[in-house]
């Protein structure tokens, strides 16, 4: 680690609000988890006390104090997941990856974590391995999931993926359907979805065609702004469980009606998008 590389991190979001957050997600997109020295660091370039950033570091579970492999792979076990067998999944990727919950392989690729809920409970139990939801998975896919891992879905592929495809979703929590049918965007039933930013709240409108990004709001919402999405239904937040490869904001979560979760960024003007349909990749 090379305490130039921190503080240059620290001054990109000097200034910003919530920088702290976006200080950490520097750091550990770059080394893979907080070190205990980046930590030092930035306590003496911002002038906050380690308390304070450590109180940071471990209030966020999507930050690690300790190394983590190349790829995290999260097993969900919250109610809705556990009830449909989430225990015997993790099981077998612990039994798999020669790991418990909270350790790296040997080789460095894989953490394993369990977490409470990755927010699309409709189609669990859920495993998301680096952003990429698996859904309904049994412990027979445990092996597949692993290979289709290392094989790879990098952050190019993401980057470059120019599908075009109409969308039908729904709440990622309550399976209510999103659809506007009486409000069309592009030519097709919107997606219908209450959002707040600030203290402006309404709702929000989406083109439902995947490589769109027609977008009609009931008040004003600045570029760069990040954006809270509820579903208008069950109020349920609809975050997902990644951050968007492009610009690290939250992602936010839908369910697919024909199979799969589509997760779009929650930054207002960044095209950070994914789209994993069920049984296409594997
Ligand atoms: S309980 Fe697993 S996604 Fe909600």
């Amino acid at each position: 680690m090379k305490a130039d590389e921190i503080l240059s991190i620290v001054d990109k979001h000097e200034g910003d609000r919530g920088g702290l957050i976006s200080i950490f997600e520097d750091i550990q997109a770059k080394y893979s988890y907080l070190p205990a020295e980046a930590l030092k660091v930035v306590a003496d370039a911002t002038g906050r006390s380690p308390v304070d950033l450590y109180a940071v570091a471990t209030f966020y579970k999507s930050f690690s104090l300790k190394p983590r492999g190349k790829h995290l792979c999260s097993v969900c076990m919250g109610t809705a997941c556990h009830v449909r067998g989430a225990p015997v999944i993790g099981g077998e990727f612990a039994r798999q990856l020669k790991v418990t919950p909270g350790e790296t392989t040997p080789d460095k690729e894989f953490t394993l974590e369990t977490v409470n809920c990755l927010g699309a409970c409709a189609l669990g139990p859920i495993v998301v391995v680096d952003g990429h939801y698996f859904s309904k998975v049994d412990s027979a896919r445990v092996k597949q999931i692993i290979k289709k891992t290392r094989d790879g879905l990098d952050e190019a592929e993401i980057k470059a993926d120019r599908r075009v495809y109409l969308l039908t979703v729904s709440c990622s929590r309550c399976n209510h359907s999103l659809m506007d049918p009486d409000h069309p965007i592009d030519g097709s039933p919107s997606i219908r979805v209450t959002a707040s930013s600030g203290r402006e709240h309404g709702w929000i409108r989406l083109s439902s065609l995947y490589g769109s990004f027609t977008v009609e709001s009931e008040f004003g919402i600045r570029t760069d702004t990040i954006v809270d999405f509820f579903c208008p239904h069950c109020h349920a937040e609809l975050k997902g469980a990644s951050a968007c490869p492009l610009c690290r904001a939250p992602m936010i979560s839908m369910i697919v009606r024909a199979g799969g979760i589509v997760q779009i960024c929650s930054r207002r003007g960044c095209k950070g998008h994914m789209l994993d349909l069920n049984g296409s990749g594997f």
